[in-house]
């Protein structure tokens, strides 16, 4: 089990009841947000289909949901993938896949312009001919560049890396063919998603990179000065914001930010995952990433709030502490400094 988001909807009756009985193709459903999406999806007796390479994402991540989602795997990019995922009709499209991320980017435009550009193109034209009900774009807060403070939907574009430009090229399609094609669509635009579902790697996110390295009782290694901000939002809270903008009537041709309009900084996240873990080993500073000049980050969600009825439920805190069991579950048993850990942080992180 990945993690609880079957459960996410528990309060939600209205967004189960919008989404029970329907056909959804999750794209990147083996990946850390598309695992959670895919998860809440069944608990709200979706049929799910979940089309991956795996190229990101981890066969663990779909094995509760064994026999209860039809997998399509390929890549995307592979007209005989699109043609076997869409092989039935189906009402929702939540596109997740995505070539991850920045990092990545510079170091293989290509591969990210055939992931996050072509395979896009190919995806949102299909959903276009298909008459879907919604095609949801999972966009990044990368198209902002390094601009501070509060960013609204109509702060400028100013990407930094070839991902933040194909998360552009994706979002600008979704808006080409509802105007010219009649989609539906709406583009969420996600801030440092974390928690279960995520694995630590050389181009993955700062939060479990951090626990992988504070459980085998190595310091912490912050590229920059630690005083940078991220605004790090719950998974579970993605996933909502997400599914909302798959079923709500007003969101359809918006962009909207999911976030939880707060930055804590990189400092900050590490002594709370030092502590959390037991790690005595502090941090170890380093140069920043050529490419990273975002000192500050942090959403504004006032559009997500007012259209969707989207409020973040989980404070920081806890959700690393969901994010450190899952963690505990997942590769260790009970405890935490195991070979197997050890083994998983030299492979992935060097
Ligand atoms: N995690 C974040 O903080 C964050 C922030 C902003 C935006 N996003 C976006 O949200 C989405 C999900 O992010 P995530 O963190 O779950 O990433 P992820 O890497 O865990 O998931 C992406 C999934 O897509 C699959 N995939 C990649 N290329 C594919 C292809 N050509 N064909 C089929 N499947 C393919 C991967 O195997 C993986 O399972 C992505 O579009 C990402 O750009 C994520």
């Amino acid at each position: 089990m990945p993690n609880d988001s079957e459960t996410l909807l528990g309060t939600g009756v209205a967004l189960r009841g919008a989404l029970a009985g329907k056909r959804v193709v999750v794209t990147g459903g083996a990946g850390a947000i598309g695992s959670n999406l895919s998860a809440a999806l069944c608990g709200a007796g979706c049929e799910v289909v979940v089309v991956d390479d795996f190229s990101s994402g981890y066969r663990a991540n779909l094995e509760a949901l064994a026999g209860r989602i039809r997998l399509v795997e390929g890549d995307l990019a592979e007209e005989a993938t699109l043609a076997e995922a869409f092989a039935k009709p189906v009402a929702l499209i939540f596109h997740l896949a995505a070539f991850f991320a920045n990092q990545n980017s510079v170091d293989h435009p290509h591969a990210d312009l055939r992931t996050n550009g072509q395979a896009t193109l190919s995806l949102v034209q299909r959903a276009a001919a298909l008459g879907v009900e919604r095609f949801v774009f999972a966009s990044s807060s990368c198209v902002y560049g390094s601009q501070g403070g509060a960013l609204g939907e109509g702060s400028p574009l100013q990407p930094e890396t070839p991902y933040g430009i194909t998360k552009i090229l994706g979002e600008q399609y979704c808006e080409f063919f509802g105007c010219h094609a009649g989609l539906s669509w709406a583009i969420v635009r996600y801030f440092n998603s974390y928690g279960p579902g995520e694995y630590p790697g050389r181009y993955r996110n700062v939060i479990p990179n951090f626990f992988a390295q504070a459980m085998i009782g190595r310091p912490l290694v912050i590229t920059g000065t630690g005083e940078e901000t991220r605004d790090f939002t719950f998974v579970g809270d993605i996933v909502r914001g997400t599914l909302l903008a798959g079923i709500t009537p007003g969101a359809a041709g918006q962009i909207l930010n999911l976030g939880t309009g707060r930055e804590t900084t990189i400092r900050e996240l590490a002594e709370e995952i030092n502590q959390l873990c037991g790690n005595l080993a502090g941090v170890e500073y380093r140069p920043r990433r050529e490419w990273d000049h975002v000192n500050r980050r942090r959403a504004d969600i006032t559009r997500a709030r007012e259209l969707l009825g989207y409020a973040p439920e989980t404070p920081l805190r806890s959700g690393l502490c969901r994010t450190h069991h899952w963690f505990c579950a997942r590769h260790t048993g009970r405890q935490p400094a195991t070979p197997a850990l050890a083994r998983l942080v030299e492979t992935a992180l060097g």
